[in-house]
């Protein structure tokens, strides 16, 4: 069976954490959207793994899978791979002939587009996604099967580079090197092109995992991101370019929609709220220079707001993985939850994070919004909109810090009765049941109620 993988907000819920818990069940792990820009930390065997590319299954022996609707830079890959190795680790790594291939020019463009884009910028991690992704559209991308290919990929590249390097020249008046050179590309993508036949990595992703679940094996598909950033349901334009609600994992990979839904799609949700980049967020509490729209730290917001806002930026790691930016925080927001459990059809919920709250007086959740004179319950379509909306919130009483790892082993009852009143409204809300809760970073630090694989 399949059980796939989804962040319910604005990424950062903590999905490795669950990928990992629940992964032990599966044999094979499949990334289906994003590429470098998600950035997921691993530990095993005491030492720390810090992956953006690579399915945090193959740290532990997992077949990991980059599925057609991922983006590969295949320098990030096997500069993953040659990591694990070295540290002793086999990992087992294949990727989608129909994956779109990140090029140097995509990260240049990424980089110039976001400087000229000033409002309107997403803050992107500057991987290249979006360009990558708007030439998979445009039917001019490079895929990975192509790679294997000399001439097919001198082709490409000799129709495509030109056309790049006189939008970074002409357009943005930028002045570009070699990686908008054709020469150099295809000498340095060819040889990719061989390691990865050389170590036979590449496949036709539909029927891999297609027989491999035909034999009887488990298979989890990873989403990266959130519902938030995804292209059709989010923020846009403050989102990323790939589909990382459930959807996606069909299109992502080749199996069918039936496939995937007679498995489990599990929302992973962080208790409260976190977010790398720009655009409304109205729950948000206090601001980040640079990120919050109109945000001037001169100023400053409320006082004890801004308190309370590093408080769980300090307390929660609130750090980008891939960048290092502080992240911007708010209270849990139910209407941004219900649209994802729609958008998504989540057949359970992982809550993390509860312990990063613990200790407060109270938590706020921002029940509804009040929109133009009026109350609504889920997102408006349009960010603009969404920008003019209001958090209503709900108050709940704190819950104290208690042994964490002691709680994991316990189960559901030892997690303290204010936090199980707050998880149970989240359930209730959304009409999904509880299937893990994070209580702690570690990899022992979650209390399983359900294991979607038995
Ligand atoms: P891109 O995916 O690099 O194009 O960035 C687009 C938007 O998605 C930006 O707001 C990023 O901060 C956000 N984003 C991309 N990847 C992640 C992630 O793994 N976690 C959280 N935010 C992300």
């Amino acid at each position: 069976m399949t059980v796939t993988i989804v962040g319910s907000q604005l990424g950062d819920e903590g999905k490795g954490g669950v990928v990992d818990l629940y992964g032990d069940a599966a044999d094979v792990v499949a990334r289906y959207q994003g590429g470098d820009n998600a950035g997921h930390t691993v530990v095993h065997d005491g030492a720390k793994y810090k992956l953006s590319l690579v399915p945090s299954g193959a740290v532990r022996g997992k077949v990991g899978v980059l599925g057609n609707g991922c983006v590969v830079n295949p320098e990030t890959l096997f500069d993953e791979i040659d990591t694990l190795r070295e540290r002793g680790l086999e990992p087992d790594v294949r990727v989608a002939e129909r994956a779109h291939v990140i090029l140097p020019y995509h990260r240049a463009l990424d980089g110039i587009e976001e400087d000229e884009k000033e409002d309107l910028a997403a803050g992107t991690t500057k991987r290249g996604i979006g360009p990558t992704y708007e030439d998979k559209a445009g039917r001019r991308g490079v895929r990975v099967g192509d790679l294997l290919d000399p001439d097919v990929l001198r082709e490409r590249l000799e129709y495509v580079v030109p056309q790049k390097k006189a939008l970074a020249e002409e357009v943005f008046g930028k002045e570009t090197g070699e990686e908008f050179d054709i020469d150099h590309l295809y000498e340095t993508y060819r040889e990719y092109g061989e390691r990865l036949a050389e170590e036979d990595m590449t496949v036709d992703c539909g029927s891999f995992l297609q027989k491999r679940i035909d034999a009887g094996d488990n298979v989890m598909l990873e989403g990266a991101q959130g519902t938030s950033l995804d292209i059709d349901h989010g923020v846009y334009p403050y989102v990323t370019s790939s589909n990382p609600t459930a959807g996606g994992a069909t299109v992502g990979t080749g199996l069918g929609p039936t496939v995937i839904g007679d498995g489990e799609v599990i929302g992973i949700v962080k208790a409260y709220l976190s977010r790398v980049g720009t655009g409304p967020l109205p729950t948000e509490l206090g601001g980040v220079e640079g990120q919050t729209p109109d945000y001037d730290a001169t100023e400053g917001a409320d006082a004890d707001e801004e308190e309370l806002a590093t408080y769980i930026r300090d307390e929660g790691g609130e750090y980008g993985t891939v960048t290092g930016r502080p992240r911007r925080v708010g209270w849990l927001d139910m209407p941004m939850l219900r649209h994802a459990a729609r958008a998504n059809g989540f057949t359970g919920l992982a809550v993390n994070h509860i312990d990063v709250l613990a200790g407060l007086d109270e938590v706020k959740v921002g029940h509804s919004y009040e929109f133009d004179g009026e109350e609504i319950f889920t997102m408006p379509p349009t960010t603009e909109a969404w920008g003019r909306c209001e958090a209503t919130f709900e108050t709940f009483d704190g819950w104290s810090d208690v042994d964490w790892s002691a709680a994991a082993e316990d189960g559901y009852d030892a997690i303290p009765e204010n936090a199980r009143t707050y998880l149970e409204y989240i359930a209730d809300e959304l009409d999904a049941p509880i299937y893990a809760v994070g209580v702690g970073p570690g990899r022992g630090e979650t209390v399983v109620v359900e294991n979607p694989y038995e």
